[in-house]
């Protein structure tokens, strides 16, 4: 009997303060808390065949740790850095250097707010960006990332 294909695993990155989602400034980031996110993402990743897993942390060495750790099973990840998006040459670096492709997202636009947020350094390294659709954001990465990820 042939074998199954292995399952497409991809790892989902919140950055400092998403655990406050629902809580946080709700006119930028919505009412939805994280683990409402991770369900909505669970439930689209069904959908997509594909699995996810999650993880948040609020120092940068936690999620440099993180993405290296997780690079050996997962085929790509999906990426909103929070704040140190717009300024962790660190991060930037472990992304590029576990050589895994990714998609960045963020629930707001960052284009539309504070100067200090329209620069991304995770931008320039990601397969794209998505932005300001809310949690709607992340699902959208989702499908690009994974649609990058099956055209090989
Ligand atoms: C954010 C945008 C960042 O500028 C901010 O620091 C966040 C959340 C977003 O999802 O809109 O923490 O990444």
């Amino acid at each position: 009997m042939a074998a199954e294909p292995e399952e497409v695993r991809i790892a989902v990155v919140h950055g400092p303060n998403l655990d406050l989602l629902g809580q946080r400034e709700p006119e930028a980031y919505g009412r939805q808390t994280l683990a409402e996110v991770n369900q909505q993402l669970a439930d689209a990743a069904r959908g997509l065949e594909v699995e996810v897993e999650a993880f948040q942390a609020n120092g940068e060495g936690e999620l440099i740790d993180f993405i290296h750790d997780a690079a050996s099973r997962t085929a790509g990840f999906l990426v909103n850095a929070g704040a140190y998006t717009h300024t962790s040459i660190a991060l930037r670096d472990a992304l590029v250097g576990v050589g895994r492709p990714f998609v960045e997202v963020h629930l707001s636009n960052t284009q539309a707010r504070e100067e200090f947020r329209q620069r991304s350094l995770l931008a320039p390294k990601a397969v794209g960006a998505i932005m300001g659709f809310g949690v709607e954001s992340y699902i959208l990465g989702l499908n690009g990332l994974v649609s990058h990820l099956r055209r090989g």
